[in-house]
């Protein structure tokens, strides 16, 4: 999978080395040749190779026992020589040497740009008089990757090349390309009236550029779009504008690449879940058979993970690398395989799941759950609170979508915080932050109904009631409705309080949570009685990707 044809191959000058601290003659060979294959955004300018865009790499084979290059830019550069470690030239320019007395023979080299601003400017590759260029390993399938500044790999120690994207397809021995920017948002317009992905993904350059691309030039089997966390501050008020902008991203990108896998992951925070998945489903349900919405919000949480507020680490990024590499490698077997489903719980009856939402240093100590029978479990949960702008507590789950109705009895609630809670959640994903519905006990209020309604936002109280337990609990979702009511026979319900027009994703999750309301301990609750009636998703349902739980 060559970008383009060379019309010149291997001219070779020979001249004499000065100044790069070399005694032999060499050649000085023309970077437009058959033989070194370029993944990214190329462009051949004269006789120049130019890349655009973050994480764009040269690979070729070569002979003799050195390896410089030209350029016509200064860089921060990383290169590989032999499949050894990366090694990082900050500022190359000019002439730059990357090997010296190899041992003669066949050596492969890989040169590669760091971020978005590392726009290399080949000019030479130089190697010993009587060497050459050889190809590299053959071409493997490439995959694509869309997206910002996670996408990007920023403030990861070596930028593009260690963003989960590099990692996952390297892993998976893919070929790739970033085509990301951080601060990009996916609609136009968003932050200094910048151009969104919804324009630039279609052109060559990541920034202000009018020229479009030439989609003929590589054709991904993959394309992995992760987009979201730089609309939000935008769009928040007007979700269904990012949602079209969104889903006429995909149709364009299709229109390109008709064979092409499609894996739309959501943001990992899960800004903008609900028009992401929802974008996704209008193409799905349209017929599109090779398009998935993935779920990555149980993959990272607060903590060693993340840089900063939006900022996945290292090692944040190859946690998410080592969660999407099943996805990828299922959809790019021949012949392909189902999405893989969450890994056996023997510890949960059915299709339960369950984790501690919330980072590490929030949850305190770690939850458990066990069961009695299919309908009665124990939840051990520690955890800060289930409130205010983000969540620590120990959930059990499965997935639903559309209309559900969750009934189950509080047979016990063991607590030393007044503010601890234990019941029903109805939750849009799976990160701290999630809108979520609570129907659930508190020593403090009895019977508690409360509601996040958008992405890190502030908790309300929509009810409580006078009770205490054991008590019976049911949580209605009807659309955008939900219904809250408690019973002490569970057969006459008195309501707790209703909250309208939420909106939620179409898919999510419900089940039990727990948190102590303090990290430092862990409060018990004992629930019998549990029943979901309702849709509940299935496992290889096309669009909807049930989470492996543990990191
Ligand atoms: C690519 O190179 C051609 C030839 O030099 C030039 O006309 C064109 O503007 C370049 N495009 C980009 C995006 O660099
Ligand atoms: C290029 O070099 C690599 C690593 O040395 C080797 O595995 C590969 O077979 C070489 N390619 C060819 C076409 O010889």
């Amino acid at each position: 999978m060559l970008l383009f044809n060379p019309q010149i191959s291997g001219i070779i000058l020979l001249i004499l080395a000065v100044g790069i601290g070399c005694a032999a003659a060499q050649s000085l060979l023309d970077p437009i040749d058959a033989n070194i294959q370029y993944y990214g955004r190329w462009n051949q300018s004269d006789k120049t190779m130019i890349s655009w865009w973050p994480g764009a790499y040269a690979k070729f084979n070569f002979t003799g026992t050195t390896l410089a290059i030209k350029l016509r830019s200064t860089v921060d550069l990383y290169y590989k020589i032999d499949g050894g470690e990366y090694m990082q030239l900050p500022e190359a320019s000019e002439t730059v040497q990357l090997a010296e007395h190899l041992e003669p023979g066949l050596h492969s080299a890989l040169i590669a740009s760091k971020t978005e601003k590392d726009s290399i400017q080949l000019q030479k590759i130089i190697v010993d008089t009587d060497a050459n260029i050889m190809p590299p390993a053959p071409a493997a399938n490439i995959v694509e990757f869309v997206g910002d500044s996670i996408t990007a790999g920023l403030t990861t120690s070596r930028g593009a090349l260690t963003s989960y994207a590099w990692l996952v397809a390297e892993s998976l021995g893919l070929e790739h390309t970033q085509i990301a920017y951080p601060a990009v948002c996916l609609v136009d317009g968003c932050s200094d009236a910048a151009p969104g992905m919804e324009s630039q993904y279609f052109k060559w350059k990541g920034w202000h550029d009018d020229e479009n691309w030439d989609f003929s030039r590589y054709t991904p089997s993959a394309i992995v779009i992760m987009l979201g966390s730089n609309d939000e501050k935008i769009v928040q008020q007007e979700s269904s504008r990012f949602e079209e902008a969104y889903s006429n991203f995909l149709k364009r990108i299709r229109t390109e690449f008709q064979e092409a896998h499609i894996f739309v992951i959501s943001e990992p925070l899960g800004a903008l879940f609900a028009p992401t998945q929802s974008a996704v489903l209008s193409l799905t349900s349209a017929g599109d058979k090779q398009m998935y919405f993935v779920d990555s919000t149980p993959w990272v949480q607060y903590g060693k993970a993340f840089n900063d507020e939006a900022h996945p680490s290292d090692y944040g990024h190859e946690v998410i690398a080592r969660k999407l590499f099943p996805y990828l490698q299922a959809k790019l077997a021949v012949p392909t395989q189902p999405l893989p489903g969450p890994p056996p719980n023997p510890n949960l009856p059915g299709i339960w799941q369950t984790m501690d939402i919330g980072g590490e240093e929030s949850v305190g100590l770690p939850g458990s759950v066990s069961f009695d029978s299919a309908d009665t479990f124990t939840l051990w949960g520690s955890g800060k609170d289930i409130g205010s702008t983000q969540d620590a507590f120990r959930f059990v789950y499965q997935q639903a979508t559309v209309n559900t109705v969750v009934t189950v009895k509080v047979e016990s609630h063991s607590a030393f915080a007044s503010c601890a809670k234990a019941g029903i959640m109805v939750r849009e994903h799976l990160a701290a932050s999630s809108p979520n519905v609570i129907l659930g006990m508190s020593p403090a209020d009895g019977v508690i109904f409360q509601s996040r309604p958008i992405r890190s936002m502030d908790t309300k109280l929509a009810g409580s009631a006078r009770a205490s337990s054991p008590c019976h609990l049911k949580l209605e979702r009807k659309g955008r409705d939900f219904f809250g009511s408690w019973s002490t026979d569970g057969e006459s319900w008195e309501p707790v309080a209703e909250l309208r027009g939420l909106n939620m994703a179409k898919d999510y999750y419900v089940g039990l949570a727990v948190t102590s309301c303090d990290p430092s301990v862990v409060s018990v609750a004992k629930f019998s009685e549990v029943k979901i009636n309702g849709k509940v998703s299935q496992l290889g349902k096309p669009h909807l990707i049930l989470q492996p739980n543990t990191l």
